[in-house]
């Protein structure tokens, strides 16, 4: 595990307050089933808080948005167990999934749906590119949103106090990428390409700026789309000019035919960087058996899942429910949905309004980690991790 800028990963506290002047009570061990709490429902009346998740569940990054919202749904099943008391009501929680399908007009049309239907907090989006322009949506309507995998930095730049982040930006990414191809495998030479999004072309120029600082030479520049899927006549031009290596801002269902047609171009000794948009289990099969992925990079924040505070055990529930389908971010939409209600236990309450406020004071025992905000949203002390594949397993490089 590698440290951003900002520092170590602290773990803090073991307790969390609950709302309405009430004992303080001992936290679930992370990601394990907790325990019933044992204030009873006044009158036994019941209250249904809903949790919007927004993710790509149709289309070629169904497999990342499927993924995120398994978390959020096994959160939810959690809650659900934990007989949790909200304004002196028994709370049901329930999810309101919808699909933006990786595209910034749907993410803002989803937004706008949640917002319409008065959802009670948001966990969500997955991509940049719909994660921006859907924030300033919820800033409008005053709905808090966590997300756990939209890492372009821009996200927090307009100040909006609803938006919220639980892991590390693409400037801790694109650094810690661009630092090891130059301090570790001293390479000298790079290709950037990048698929135009908002978050594909942050992360290619955040890299690329490390890149030239650390005295790198960018040989080439290309660009792509997030539909592309044939490669040869970018990668032929960068074949001329024999890179060291190539970084690529994109997701997967680029980034493995990419590698597929490298290795049919020859460009079998050529390093891949990227950041966590292709660092998933999926980009093994997308690779097809091309030897190209063994040459792959890839950086993904947060602590590798073997040692994240709850990591195996909640990733041990995870398979056995959804088997075959982990990709990514799922540990962190867990740990949103799970900081949304903790945030409206302790305000005692499941209005926005009430309970953003304690939110952003969040001190909350995670899966993923200890999670606190800094004042603009973004996590305090967030940690990356990069990831080489060997015989197709993505694994932490210590
Ligand atoms: N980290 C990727 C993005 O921000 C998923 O779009």
């Amino acid at each position: 595990m590698l440290n951003t800028r900002t520092l170590a990963l602290v773990l803090v506290g073991g307790t969390i307050a609950v709302g309405c002047g009430k004992k303080e009570e001992a936290a679930p061990a992370p990601g394990a089933q907790a325990p019933a709490q044992s204030a009873p429902a006044a009158g036994g009346e019941e209250m249904v808080v809903r949790i919007g998740h927004v993710a790509p569940v149709s289309g070629p990054q169904a497999h990342y948005g499927k993924d995120n919202e398994n978390g959020s749904r096994m959160a939810i099943e959690d809650l659900n167990t934990q007989n949790i008391v909200i304004g002196g009501k028994k709370v049901r929680f329930e999810i309101q999934a919808e699909d933006d399908a990786a595209d910034p007009k749907q993410g803002a049309a989803a937004a706008q749906k949640l917002c319409d239907a008065k959802v009670n907090g948001v966990v969500g989006h997955l991509n940049s590119g719909t994660t921006i322009p859907a924030s300033k949506v919820y800033n409008d309507c005053g709905i808090p949103h966590v997300t756990g995998a939209a890492t372009n930095p821009d996200l927090t730049k307009p100040g909006y106090k609803t938006t919220f982040r639980i892991i590390a930006n693409d400037l801790a990414l694109g650094a810690g990428l661009a630092n090891y191809a130059a301090d570790t495998l001293k390479l000298k030479k790079v290709a950037v390409v990048d698929d135009r999004t908002a978050y594909g072309q942050g992360v290619a120029d955040v890299f690329k700026k490390t890149a030239l600082a650390k005295g790198m030479q960018v040989v080439d520049e290309q660009f792509t789309t997030d539909k592309a899927t044939d490669f040869m006549a970018i990668l032929t031009a960068i074949k001329a000019k024999g890179p060291d290596a190539v970084f690529y801002g994109g997701m997967d269902p680029q980034a493995g035919p990419m590698l597929r047609q490298m290795e049919q171009l020859g460009l079998s000794n050529v390093k891949y960087f990227g950041g966590d948009g292709i660092c998933t289990a999926e980009i093994a099969k997308l690779a097809a058996g091309a030897k190209t992925l063994g040459n792959v990079v890839c950086a993904e924040g947060g602590s590798s899942i073997q040692k994240m505070p709850g990591g195996p055990d909640w990733k041990a529930r995870y398979d056995a429910k959804y088997p075959g389908q982990f990709q990514v971010y799922s540990p962190y939409t867990y740990d949103a949905t799970m900081l949304l209600a903790d945030a409206m236990k302790r305000a005692d309450s499941a209005d926005p309004k009430v309970y953003l406020p304690k939110l952003a004071e969040s001190d909350y025992k995670g899966v993923t980690a200890n999670i606190q905000f800094e004042p603009n949203g973004e996590m305090k002390n967030a940690a990356i991790t990069l990831y080489k594949y060997e015989d197709g397993k993505k694994t932490p490089i210590e």
